[in-house]
């Protein structure tokens, strides 16, 4: 979702905001816009669509000379995408870029209104810059105190005051604003890869905290107006973790990063061939001490926490309910001060997964969360953290991190299903030596490469799609289904196997292919048979399965082979055809992979 960038120092800052904003793309975006001090005047330049349009514009206008300005990628949620309703907005003396949303902005507009100011965008943060100017005194501090104490809902916004050029001001609630220092420059930013080419030293910023960056100094205050001293933080991603290192997309980088990143997620929490999750807090005694788990997420985090809910209840056998966060903040859950709630985010600043979080805090449950991004929102509110260290990601499709989401509950489940007594040691060092095989064997599965874009080119022109599985077969097919939907645009459903002919199986044509993930033995028979059903209807089959299996013709037109390990960690194999095969078939329609439209990476919006 939006983008927020904002430099000080002693470069070209056009330059340096244009090329900022560009390592922010992969957050969606629909327009930008930036505003530099110029000859101590404000002068914005903003645009409806690509960033290249901006650049394009500015040099059209003349290049905005000066070291201090802000710049905004918007992903529209308040008026459709167009010049008037893109960031930044203002007047010549304050100009604002917002992420978030204004929940009470309509009250504030009116009230405005009455005051004789009168608007021009549809968005709600016109109403913010305006409500900046109404309190504006000659103290910007004082403006915005008195801003964040009228304005309800999730806001980072950089400002610039003309009376104090040379100046950024920043503030955030419920939306990431980082803080970047580098020598003699400083920046603001939604995320570290905007600035990282510059420095890796940052300050996270606590809600209602305001940062005033000037001649490159950080200073920041706390919500009382009161300087604080805040710890540096260091980020261990280099720029090569931001670049495509010689892939053509970051999706395809990122899915051949998954046997490292599993590596570095699983690696420091075994010790003597024993998963070992004391690190978070959690120790067997509390694992074992659980009534219930539940495991609240979005998108392809949910369908991890799927994967989770099958192998602990399998072997850890505890009851698991998994929900979409949207849905369990609002359904009025049933959750106590004995059960444990795992929430799953890559980001860690999806909206729903924190106000689920919060609402599980708040009645009484302990909550574990499953974060990659370190000191994000998520990470820092939930009373224990497993920092999933899959490094940056930056395709909006979700690759890698579902991996080491799906890591973490592997070693999760091991470990409770061994504090409960449910297996014996053996049998969890066995488990777990089968997760350390994970990498080698993903290795051998990443060259399966062909065969997957030979199916994707069979795909390319279907307009409807199904995937089909049994337990943990089933949750892989709901996370290939969205996968193959969010980036090749071809409408794609999962069912539960077993349930295609109590309606589904109307819909299969010979228009229909449909992919079949059967790599659970004790269901294998019965998946067959529900190809065999498709096949019989003139469908088209593509079998996901173990290497070693041979399918038959009237089960399958295609076979996908994967080697061998426990049916319990076969998903850890499973998702890379997945993943491979939507990616190819988004190749190959042309698609933008990394940057699938109306999408965004981090959705910190309701
Ligand atoms: O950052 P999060 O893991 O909380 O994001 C959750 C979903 O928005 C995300 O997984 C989304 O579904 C991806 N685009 C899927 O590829």
């Amino acid at each position: 979702m939006c983008g927020i960038v904002g430099y000080i120092g002693k470069k070209d800052c056009t330059k340096i905001l244009l090329d900022s904003l560009s390592k922010l793309e992969y957050r969606g975006y629909d327009s930008a816009g930036i505003a530099v001090f110029e000859n101590s005047e404000i002068r914005v330049e903003k645009t409806k669509g690509r960033i290249a349009q901006l650049e394009e514009k500015i040099h059209r206008n003349g290049w905005i000379n000066g070291s201090c300005g802000i710049g905004h990628t918007r992903w529209a949620t308040h008026g459709e995408p167009s010049d008037v309703n893109s960031h930044p907005h203002g007047n010549a003396n304050i100009s604002i870029v917002h992420n978030g949303i204004i929940e009470n902005y309509s009250k504030i507009k009116a009230f405005l209104e009455t005051k004789g100011y009168v608007f021009e965008s549809q968005t709600d943060t016109e109403t913010v810059a305006k409500l900046l100017d109404y309190y504006y005194n000659g103290d910007p501090i004082d403006a915005i105190r008195n801003v964040i104490s009228d304005i309800e809902g999730s806001y980072a916004l950089g400002i610039l005051f003309k009376d104090f050029p040379n100046k950024i001001y920043a503030v955030r609630k419920d939306s990431p604003l980082i803080v970047g220092v580098g020598d003699d420059e400083a920046f603001i930013a939604s995320d570290i890869p905007a600035f990282l080419k510059f420095t890796n030293k940052y300050y996270l910023l606590e809600t209602n905290e305001i940062v005033v960056l000037d001649n490159g100094k950080a200073e920041i205050f706390d919500k009382h107006g009161f300087t604080i001293q805040k710890e540096l933080m260091v980020a261990d991603w280099d720029m090569e973790a931001a670049e495509k290192g010689g892939y053509e997309h970051f999706m395809l980088k990122e899915i051949n990063e998954q046997p490292s990143a599993i590596s570095s997620t699983i690696s420091p929490r075994i010790a003597d061939g024993m998963p070992n999750l004391n690190e978070c807090g959690l120790t067997q005694e509390k694992l074992a001490s659980y009534s219930n788990i539940f495991v609240v997420a979005c998108g392809t985090a949910m369908h991890a926490g799927l994967v989770g809910k099958y192998v602990i209840e399998q072997i850890g056998r505890i009851p698991v309910t998994v929900d979409v966060a949207s849905e369990f903040r609002y359904r009025n859950p049933i959750i106590t001060n004995k059960d444990l709630v795992i929430v799953v985010s890559q980001s860690g600043e999806t909206a729903d997964t924190l106000e689920a979080l919060r609402l599980s805090k708040k009645m009484g449950a302990d909550t574990l969360a499953i974060v990659n991004v370190v000191g994000s929102s998520i990470s820092r509110e939930a009373d224990m953290v497993i920092y999933t260290h899959a490094g940056l990601e930056i395709s909006v499709a979700s690759t890698k991190a579902y991996s080491v989401q799906i890591a973490v509950f592997y070693l999760l489940a091991f470990e409770l299903a061994y504090a409960k007594g449910a297996i014996s040691k053996e049998e969890c060092m066995r488990l777990t030596k089968e997760l350390e095989s994970v990498p080698a064997m993903l290795e051998i599965v990443l060259k399966q490469d062909v065969i997957c874009k030979y199916v994707a080119s069979t795909l390319v022109n279907a307009e409807n799609l199904l995937y089909i599985g049994r337990g943990l077969d089933y949750a892989m097919s709901m996370e290939g289904s969205l996968k193959l939907k969010e980036i090749s645009y071809i409408h794609s459903e999962s069912y539960a196997a077993g349930e295609l002919k109590h309606g589904t199986i109307s819909l299969v044509t010979d228009a229909m292919p449909v992919i079949a993930v059967a790599t659970q033995r004790n269901l294998f028979d019965k998946t067959v048979s529900n190809a065999k059903e498709v096949k019989a209807r003139g469908g088209k089959v593509i079998f996901v399965t173990h290497n070693y299996i041979n399918v038959d013709d009237d089960v399958a037109d295609y076979k996908i082979g994967l080697p061998t390990i426990d049916d319990l960690l076969m998903p850890m194999l499973t998702v890379v055809p997945l993943q491979l095969i939507a990616y190819y078939t988004s190749v190959l329609r042309g698609n933008d992979v990394d940057k699938p439209r109306n999408l965004a990476k981090s959705v910190t919006v309701e």
